[in-house]
């Protein structure tokens, strides 16, 4: 089995998912590995694009979340698999974003990633959890506050925001494991 992973991550949430789905392939004892980078660096490699996704068996992508899609990184890879040959066995795509406990705003991500995508590439499976946001994302929304006592959006945002701190965490990358395992057919 030949896969391939491909990341972008600007604060390093999603690069730990990205580990830890390379621990996963490796623990699998079996398997060669293609292409392990960030999004910019699997684009640089243009002429063997090829090679990294069209040859794989897996192909996994991750994204953290902007603007409620993929980052622009993610994206312009996932559009590249327009221009192949063929296209991968399987695309997996995994991701981290601010937003989390809620299944419908991830499907909303992915519906959103899908229109990019070529017609014949289909995510096969995806997975996703809650990534940690930076401190200024807390000190917009405490200004908000601080502007309006009342304002509830401004006070879900904060809750949100200490909820997320705690992410990517143990309970994830165990879910992410076994999410792997069941697509890699170890488990
Ligand atoms: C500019 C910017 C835009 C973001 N937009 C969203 C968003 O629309 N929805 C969301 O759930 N999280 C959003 N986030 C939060 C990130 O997706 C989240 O923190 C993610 O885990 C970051 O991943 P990384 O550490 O791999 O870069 C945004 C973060 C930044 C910096």
């Amino acid at each position: 089995m030949k896969y391939t992973i491909v990341y972008s991550s600007r604060t390093g949430n999603t690069k730990m998912l990205a580990d830890q789905a390379l621990a996963v392939f490796r623990n699998t004892g079996e398997g060669e590995c293609l292409f392990y980078g960030d999004a910019a660096a699997a684009l640089q490699e243009g002429q063997k694009r090829g090679e990294i996704a069209e040859r794989a068996d897996i192909l996994c992508v991750g994204f953290w979340t902007d603007k409620g899609n993929a980052d622009a990184d993610a994206l312009a890879f996932l559009k590249t698999l327009g221009e192949m040959v063929s296209v991968p066995g399987k695309l997996i795509l995994f991701g981290t974003a601010g937003f989390g406990s809620d299944q419908s705003y991830y499907d909303r991500v992915i519906g959103n990633i899908a229109q990019v995508l070529p017609k014949a590439v289909n995510p096969a499976a995806y997975f996703m959890c809650q990534g940690r946001m930076a401190s200024t994302v807390l000190e917009r929304y405490q200004a908000m506050l601080e502007a309006d006592p009342g304002d509830g959006r401004a006070s879900r945002m904060i809750e949100n925001y200490h909820a997320a701190l705690s992410h990517p965490g143990q309970e994830d990358f165990t879910a992410f494991k076994q999410f792997l395992e069941k697509i890699i057919g170890t488990k």
